[in-house]
Formats: structure tokens, sequence, C-alpha cells
């Protein structure tokens, strides 16, 4: 059986997890798609940096191109995280026949349409699965689960950082900047949290989810953000007073075929299944004609739960390969989509 040969750009928080759990999980996953997957290749900014997982110091690697060039490698796992130069690593990458599974929000909000079509004129996959939500396949159920139905409306938590800390917030009072800094030890928070904490993590997520569950070209600047960072502990305190939890909420919605995007604080009723969303988790709510509603729940940040739906996004490429039907991924040829205004 031939190995599965997979170049890994990034070992940090979701890199490391990708490791543990393709090497852990060696033996499912190889039943499952009847070959050996193998990390070929590692790369990374530092290569003396301590790590806390061993990894043989001749496959790591501080030139992309070793990796992106490299004749034997199949499939790239982006977790390295940045969108101009990664994107570039990507489109190479693509060209050269070789499969890309990324967690890369930034990356696929401002570039997927680029991206999308150049893998599908090289007959090659282009996963991105583990970048909204973390652990909650949510793009796969959006564009397979929900094929038959019309979503109306996409609603929820889908930053982990911020949850975390109105979380702590309210629930121990525990002060804005504390919080943040923990999330930050804790893996959770993007290398510049602020993407995080002004809404624009929780947008270019809304910007997917939208632009998957609408079958329509939703672009970045289409989604009106906010964030939290000037929610105050009085605020929260209040809202609690009065029976609501403030969330940071998205919220999509098509009504026939206008489509508004946004992100912003809420206060959510006490009483609302979301206001319980806590800590790291996320969920998002998914509206259909036919199905009604529908809910998804799971850690929406952190090594292992983020790297469920990488390694998951691997099986299918491999899975792919063996079947020979690569680069039919959805997001290609989606019509423009028509934006609701004020007045509308
Ligand atoms: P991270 O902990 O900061 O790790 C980034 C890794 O990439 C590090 O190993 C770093 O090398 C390497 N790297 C960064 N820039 C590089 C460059 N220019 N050249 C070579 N190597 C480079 O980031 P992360 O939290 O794992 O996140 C990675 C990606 O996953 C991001 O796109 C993020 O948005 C996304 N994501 C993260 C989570 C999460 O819970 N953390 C969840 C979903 C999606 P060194 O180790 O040598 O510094
Ligand atoms: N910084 C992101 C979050 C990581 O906190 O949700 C997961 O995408």
């Amino acid at each position: 059986m031939k190995p599965i040969k997979v170049g890994l750009l990034g070992l940090g928080t979701v890199g490391t997890g990708v490791v543990r759990i393709v090497e852990g999980h060696q033996d499912d996953l190889q039943s499952q798609v009847g070959s050996p997957i193998v990390i070929e290749k590692v790369l990374v900014q530092n290569k003396n940096k301590s790590r806390s997982i061993p990894i043989d110091a001749d496959k790591m690697t501080e030139d992309p191109w070793e990796i992106i060039r490299h004749p034997e490698i199949d499939v790239i796992v982006e977790v390295m995280g940045g969108v101009e130069q990664t994107k570039e690593y990507i489109l190479e990458a693509l060209e050269r026949g070789k499969h890309v599974v990324t967690a890369n929000k930034d990356l696929m909000a401002m570039h997927g349409t680029e991206i999308l079509e150049k893998a599908k004129r090289h007959q090659c996959d282009i996963l991105y699965e583990a970048s909204v939500a973390g652990g909650i396949p949510i793009l796969r159920t959006l564009v397979e689960g929900f094929s038959s139905d019309r979503i109306t409306k996409i609603m929820g938590i889908v930053n982990g950082t911020t949850n975390y800390i109105l979380t702590k917030m309210s629930q121990e009072g525990a002060s804005y900047a504390d919080v943040l800094k923990e999330a930050q030890d804790l893996g959770y928070a993007e290398s510049d949290p602020t993407s995080d904490v002004e809404g624009l993590d929780a947008a270019r997520k809304m910007t997917i989810l939208a632009t998957l569950g609408f079958h329509a070209n939703v672009a970045l600047e289409d989604v009106s953000a906010q964030g939290i960072s000037s929610v105050t502990k009085e605020d929260i305190t209040y809202a609690k007073r009065l029976g609501y939890e403030v969330k940071l909420l998205g919220i999509a919605e098509r009504q026939d075929d206008l489509i508004s995007v946004s992100v912003q604080p809420t206060m959510v009723k006490q009483s609302h299944p979301i206001a319980s969303v806590n800590g790291v988790f996320n969920a998002v709510y998914v509206h259909g004609e036919a199905v009604g509603e529908t809910m998804f729940y799971g850690a929406g940040a952190g090594e292992l739960p983020t790297a469920t739906s990488i390694v998951a996004d691997l099986v299918a490429v491999v899975k792919n390969i063996k079947l020979g039907v690569n680069g039919k991924q959805s997001g290609v040829a989606y019509k423009e989509k028509k934006l609701k205004t004020d007045e509308q």
C-alpha cells in the first residue's frame, strides 16, 4: 500500500493536534482509506523552538518551497495562518496538483473564490472544515446535509475566544484583559487577537457559512462586524439582572433572494439554548424551510477539536484520490448575491 504523503505547514496549536491525531489514530485512518497517512515534512518558523511532541529533526524545515515543490507530497495541510504569503503557497501547491486542507478562514473568506477555481482547474481538492467552528463539522453539514433544503437563517456563536471571555466575565466577574490572556495561553486566540475581539474572525466565518449555506458569493466586505472590546462587566451584570446573557452572535439571513450578514454583541434571553453555550464552545443554528430549526454544538477552537476537522478533511481527500474524483468541491459556481439594504 503506497503511503499518502502529507506536507504540514505549521506546527503550532493546530499543527500539533494534527500530528497527534494522524499518529494516534493511524490504524483507524488506514482502515478507512486503505493506505498509511505519513507526515513527510513540517514547516516551522524556528526549527530550534522546543515542541510538545517528538518530531524528527530531518522532517522539519524553515523553507516552505521544500514542501510545496516536494515531488512526493500528495496533500498540503496548511495550519500556519496568514493571508498573502500563504495564498501564494497554496496556489502553487494546487498548480502542482497537490490537494490542500486548511484551517485558514482569513484566506478562505478573502480569496476563497480564486482558490476554489484554481483547485477545480487542476482537479485538486481544497477542504476547509476547520476554518469555521473548530470541531463542529458544520461546513460539510451545510453542503451535504442541507442540500435538499433551502436555508433561510444561520445564526450562532462562531468565535471561541470571545465566548470564553464573555462567559468568564459573566460567571466569575473576571476582567476582560485577564481572560483574553488566558484564551491566548490556551491556544484559542488568533496570533493577533484583535481579529477575535473586534468581531473580524467571526465575520470571516459568517462569510464562509453564508456563502455555502445560501449558495451565493458573499464577500467579507458585505458583513457588518462589531466585536466585544467595548462590552463592560457592568453591561454584563445589567443584562443578567434583566434575564439576558451577552453573546457575540453572527447572523446570516435570506429573505427571497436578499441576503444580510452581521456580527455583533447581542443580549440573548437566558431561557434561549444559545445563552447556555459557554466557554470555548460554539453553536450554530441553521433554519431550513423544510426541516425547520436545527442546532450544532461543540468546541470552537483548541488543539484536538480543530485537528479532528483537519484530519477528517484529510480522510475525505484520500478517499477522493482512491476514487479519482478530486476537485469537485462546492463553492465555485455560486450566483452573485443581492444584499439586503436598510430600506428593504
Ligand atoms: P500557531 O499556534 O500560531 O501556529 C502557527 C505555526 O505556523 C507555528 O508552528 C509557526 O512556526 C508556523 N508559522 C507561522 N508563520 C510561518 C511562516 N511564515 N513560515 C513558517 N512557519 C510559520 O497558530 P494556530 O493556533 O495553530 O492556528 C493556525 C491556523 O489555524 C490559523 O489560520 C488559525 O486561524 C487557524 N485555526 C486555529 C484554531 C485554534 O484553535 N488555534 C482553530 C481553528 C482554526 P513556529 O512554531 O516555529 O513559530
Ligand atoms: N481564534 C478562533 C476562535 C480560533 O477563538 O474561535 C478558532 O477559529
